[in-house]
C-alpha cells in the first residue's frame, strides 16, 4: 500500500519522480505526490487520482526530491491528506508508507508544542517531529531522534530544504535503494528504479540511510553498517505492458515463459529444492492471503496426496486467533511480494516459536525472505497488474515441485508427472491460442451480476481463485464454493440470473461432480464447466472452456490459466480499469 520514491542525481527529479510513481502506482492510485528541493524552498505537488502524465510536470530543475502514490488509510483520498507531508514552515517534506500507531499520542503532544496540522494522516507526525527536534540538532540528527519515538511500521524518505540530502529509513515497510552512477534513488520497490540502474541494496528494518550527490551511508542501531549492491535479473521491458492493452493480460501471456523459467531454475535431472530442509518436520502449517492462500489451498492437497505429510492452510489475517503450530511443525509464507503485513507476521509469529520458516516468493530481498530460513522463489518477473495472475501458476509450479520433491511415489509415477510438468508451457499456450474463444464466452456472460463457481478436490481451489479474479476486476459478485456445498445454503441463491462456473476434473471427484451439475441445471442456473479436451461433458454445461489434456492432478494449472483469461475479458468488456480496480492495492503493507 503507498509507493514511496526518493531522488538525488544529475537528472530532473520532477521528471524521475513521476516516472518512477508510475511503476509504483500498482501499490496504491488515489492520490499522489512530490516535493522538489529547489535553492531554500520545497516546490511541491498534490493531486487526487492517477498519476498525471511526466510531460504536465514542471516543478524546478532541480536533482533532489521525493513523491509518493497513496492508498488511502487514514484520512479520505484529498489533496490535503496526499503526500508529501510538510512541517509548519513547509522546509520539510516527508513521504510515508505504512501506518504510525502511536501517531494520535505524537499528534496531541506537538500540538501542545505549537505545531499545526492541515491533514488526518498519520504521517503528518513526522515532518512536525523532524521540526521539532531540529531546534536542537541538525536535520539527519533529527531524523534519527524520530525513528526513537515512531512506532507501527514505516518506510519514509525526508528533505529538507537548501539540504542536498535525503535521510530515509525503514521498519516493516519496504525500501530499497537503486544505486546509479552519480545517482541515487529509493523507492518502495525495484520496478520503480529499472529504467535507470538495475543495481539495488536492499535495506533492512531498522535502518536509517542518509543519501548525497556523493552515494550514500546506512546506519543501524546508531552505527554505520555496510549493505551490498544486488543486480536484479529483471530489466525494464519486464515491467511494461510491451503492446498489451493491459498488465494483467500481458502477465497472463507470459504464464508458459514463467513456467518454463521456475522450471528451468528448480527442475533440471532431478528436484532442485534442498530436501534437508524438511528433515524431520511432522507437519506444515501455511499462512497466506488472497491469491497466495488459494494456491497454499492447492499446496495442500498436492502435498497431503504425494507426501503424506498433514497441512494446515491458514489465512494470514486468521493465524493469530488459531492454536500455535507445533514444535516441528514447517512454516510456509507464501507471498508474491514478500511484503504481505499479515503474512509476514505470522511467519514471524512461527520463528518466535521456534518453527522452521520457508518462504515462496516472487521478489529477491523482500521481507519474505529475511524472515525465512530458506526461500524458494517463483521465477515470474514483476507483475504490476494488481490482480495476481502468473505469479499464481508460478507459486502452483513451485508446489508442485515442493510435493514431489517430499514424496513418496514410485519413481516412476514421478517421473510420468515431472514429464506433463514439463509439457505445461505448451499447454497454455494452447489455451492462450483459444483466447477468442473464451472472449465469445465472456461477451455471453459480461452482463450477469452474480456468478457462482464450483469444484470438487483439487478443482475447489480453482473455483474460489476464479471467483476472487472475476470479483476484483470486473466487479462482479463472485463466490467460490466446494460443489458438494451447494445444497447446504447456495442453492438458494441459483436461478436463471446467477450462472455457474464449474471447474470439472476427471478424478475421483468426476461422478459427483456431474450429479452437482444436474442438480444446478435443475436451479435453471447457466453452467460454464471448465473441462479438459478429452472429457465428455457437453450434455451437463451450457457452455465448456476447453483446456488442453493433461494428467488431472496438473489441472489446476491449465483451468486457472482459462480462468484468468475469462475473467480479464468480462472486466474488458464491462469498461473496467483493470490493472488498478477500484480499493485495492497490489502489495498489501498493512495488517
Ligand atoms: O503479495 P501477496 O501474494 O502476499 O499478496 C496477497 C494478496 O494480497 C494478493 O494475492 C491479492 O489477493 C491479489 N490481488 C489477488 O489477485
Amino acid at each position: 500500500m503507498c509507493g514511496i520514491v526518493g531522488y538525488i542525481g544529475f537528472r530532473r527529479a520532477d521528471r524521475v519522480i513521476v516516472s518512477s510513481l508510475k511503476r509504483l502506482e500498482y501499490r496504491g492510485y488515489d492520490s499522489w505526490g512530490l516535493a522538489i528541493s529547489d535553492g531554500g524552498e520545497l516546490k511541491v505537488f498534490k493531486r487526487v487520482g492517477g498519476i498525471g502524465s511526466v510531460d504536465d510536470i514542471n516543478l524546478a530543475d532541480s536533482g533532489i526530491g521525493v513523491g509518493h502514490t497513496r492508498w488511502a488509510t487514514h484520512g479520505k483520498p484529498s489533496e490535503v491528506n496526499a503526500h508529501p507531508h510538510m512541517d509548519c514552515s513547509g522546509k520539510i517534506a516527508v513521504v510515508h508508507n505504512g501506518i504510525i500507531s502511536n501517531f494520535q499520542i505524537l499528534r496531541e503532544e506537538l500540538e501542545r508544542n505549537g505545531h499545526e496540522f492541515r491533514s488526518e494522516t498519520d504521517t503528518e507526525v513526522i515532518p512536525h517531529l523532524i521540526e521539532e527536534y531540529m531546534k536542537s540538532r541538525d536535520f539527519e540528527k533529527a531524523v534519527f531522534k524520530v525513528v526513537d519515538e515512531l512506532e507501527g511500521s514505516y518506510a519514509f524518505v525526508a528533505v529538507h530544504a537548501g539540504e542536498d540530502k535525503l535521510v530515509a529509513c525503514r521498519y516493516k515497510s519496504p525500501l530499497i535503494l537503486g544505486v546509479g552512477d552519480g545517482e541515487i534513488f529509493l523507492a518502495s520497490d525495484v520496478p520503480a528504479v529499472l529504467e535507470y540502474t538495475n543495481r539495488v541494496v536492499y535495506l533492512e528494518d531498522g535502518d536509517v540511510v542518509i543519501v548525497d550527490k556523493n552515494g550514500f551511508e546506512i546506519y543501524s542501531n546508531g552505527k554505520r553498517v555496510e549493505r551490498k549492491a544486488e543486480l536484479v535479473p529483471w530489466s525494464i521491458e519486464d515491467a511494461e505492458k510491451g503492446g498489451y492493452e493491459h498488465f494483467m493480460l500481458k502477465e497472463i501471456h507470459e504464464n508458459p515463459r514463467v513456467v518454463e523459467d521456475t522450471l528451468i531454475e528448480y527442475l533440471r535431472d532431478d528436484i532442485e529444492i534442498d530436501a534437508g530442509f524438511f528433515a524431520g518436520i511432522s507437519d506444515i502449517l501455511i499462512v497466506a492471503c488472497g491469491t497466495s492462500y488459494h494456491a497454499g489451498l492447492v499446496g495442500k492437497y498436492l502435498i497431503e496426496k504425494f507426501a503424506g505429510i498433514p497441512v494446515r492452510v491458514e489465512y494470514a489475517s486468521e493465524f493469530n486467533y488459531h492454536p500455535p503450530p507445533l514444535s516441528r511443525t514447517l512454516v510456509i509464507g507464501i507471498t508474491q511480494s514478500g511484503e504481505t503485513a499479515d503474512t509476514l507476521e505470522a511467519m514471524r509469529r512461527g520463528k518466535k516459536l521456534g518453527m522452521k520458516i520457508l518462504a515462496i516468493t516472487n521478489v529477491l530481498g523482500s521481507t519474505a525472505t529475511r524472515v525465512a530460513d530458506y526461500t524458494v522463489y517463483t521465477r515470474a518477473g514483476p507483475e504490476i497488474g494488481v490482480a495476481a495472475t502468473k505469479t499464481f501458476i508460478a507459486q502452483l509450479i513451485v508446489l508442485y515441485l515442493i510435493a514431489l520433491k517430499l514424496s513418496a511415489v514410485p519413481k516412476r509415477e514421478l517421473e510420468e508427472i515431472l514429464d506433463q510438468l514439463r509439457l505445461m508451457p505448451q499447454k497454455i499456450r494452447q489455451i492462450l491460442d483459444r483466447e477468442d474463444e473464451i472472449l465469445s464466452l465472456a461477451r455471453r456472460y459480461a452482463g450477469y451480476e452474480n456468478i457462482m463457481y464450483v469444484g470438487r478436490g483439487i478443482g475447489y481451489p480453482v473455483a474460489l481463485e476464479g471467483a476472487l479474479k472475476l470479483k476484483e476486476i470486473s466487479y462482479i459478485h463472485a463466490e467460490g464454493y466446494p460443489a458438494g456445498e451447494l445444497k447446504h445454503g447456495p442453492f438458494a441463491l441459483l436461478g436463471e440470473k446467477t450462472p455457474v462456473v464449474a471447474c470439472v476434473v476427471k478424478d475421483e471427484t468426476f461422478e459427483s461432480m456431474l450429479g452437482n451439475l444436474k442438480e444446478i441445471k435443475a436451479r435453471d442456473s447457466k453452467i460454464i464447466a471448465v473441462c479438459d479436451e478429452d472429457v465428455e461433458i457437453e450434455a451437463f454445461a451450457d457452455d465448456v472452456i476447453r483446456t488442453p489434456a493433461i494428467d488431472p492432478i496438473l489441472a489446476p494449472i491449465t483451468h486457472s490459466v482459462a480462468l484468468q483469461l475469462f475473467a480479464y475479458h468480462v472486466a474488458r468488456l464491462r469498461g473496467c480499469e483493470i490493472d488498478k480496480p477500484r480499493n485495492l492495492a497490489k502489495s498489501v503493507t498493512v495488517e
